[in-house]
């Protein structure tokens, strides 16, 4: 078995795999247009609320990403199905610097979300796959998330440990996921992602954009817990 990014020319072929996955065959994965926001933010609202705190704030994102300088809107995907929006993801560039300081541009995606009633039909996975062989095209040499390993050690992520890919203050947390599009890139540099800063968020301002929403009950919930401890967790070096 050997597992690969797939090419251009076999985009369409799979994108009938993952549209067979369906009864109805109307899927749309395509573009996000200005008519779209609004659904989009909803659908990442239901999609991330009370799941990492009580509330969230993933749809108030959407917003500030989509006006950013270091938002990619060739990459701005959602999935259309029965006509109703129901997974969205969106990416924007990030930088990496190694120890000859030189710096390379990568990017990195984030909100990623299907909506709540279509998880784990494979819809996710449809739009990693899209994207990726996308920014595969565009020779862009990795993608770096921050982000649950779960989702992502099955296309292929690996923590950034293994590529000696660490954050700006020379650590490697758990979530910090690096996918390698041009084999061998990183070779024997030690690198340091810098990601936008439009994933700083005011509290404040995202507080008064979900004000426009219909009002939603904020949980506790205990998997809350283990998501502060997974982004306090931190891989070392072996020995
Ligand atoms: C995380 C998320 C984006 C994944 O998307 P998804 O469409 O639910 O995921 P997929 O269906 O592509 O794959 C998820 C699982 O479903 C399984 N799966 C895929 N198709 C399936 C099917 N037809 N039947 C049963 N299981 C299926 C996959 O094998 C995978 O299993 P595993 O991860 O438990 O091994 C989505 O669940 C989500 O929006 N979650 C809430 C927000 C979130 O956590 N976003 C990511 C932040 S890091």
């Amino acid at each position: 078995m050997k597992i690969r990014i797939s090419n251009k020319k076999e985009q369409t072929e799979i994108e009938n795999i993952h549209k067979s996955a369906f009864e109805k065959t109307d899927m749309n994965i395509r573009l996000e247009t200005k008519n779209d926001y609004t659904q989009v933010e909803e659908l990442t609202r239901e999609a991330f609320w009370n799941l990492y705190f009580p509330g969230c704030n993933e749809h108030y994102l959407c917003h500030r990403l989509r006006g950013h300088k270091d938002f990619i809107s060739e990459l701005d995907y959602v999935v259309e199905l029965d006509g109703k929006i129901v997974t969205s993801i969106m990416y924007t560039h990030s930088y990496l610097i190694n120890n000859d300081e030189e710096t390379v541009q990568t990017v990195s995606f984030g909100p990623l979300c299907v909506h709540p009633d279509y998880q784990r039909k494979g819809l996710g996975s449809a739009l990693i796959e899209k994207t990726k062989s996308l920014v595969a095209n565009m020779g862009v040499p990795a993608i770096i998330i921050y982000g649950d390993p779960h989702n992502y050690c099955k296309h292929g992520f690996k923590n950034g440990i293994d590529y000696q890919v660490s954050d700006m203050d020379g650590e490697y947390p758990l979530g910090l996921l690096v996918l390698e599009l041009q084999p061998g890139f990183f070779g024997d540099k030690k690198w340091k992602i810098m990601q936008s800063d439009a994933y700083n968020i005011d509290q404040n301002e995202a507080d008064e954009f979900d004000k426009r929403f219909q009002e939603k009950e904020k949980k506790f919930h205990h998997n809350q817990e283990l998501f502060k401890m997974n982004i306090r967790a931190y891989l070392k070096h072996d020995s």
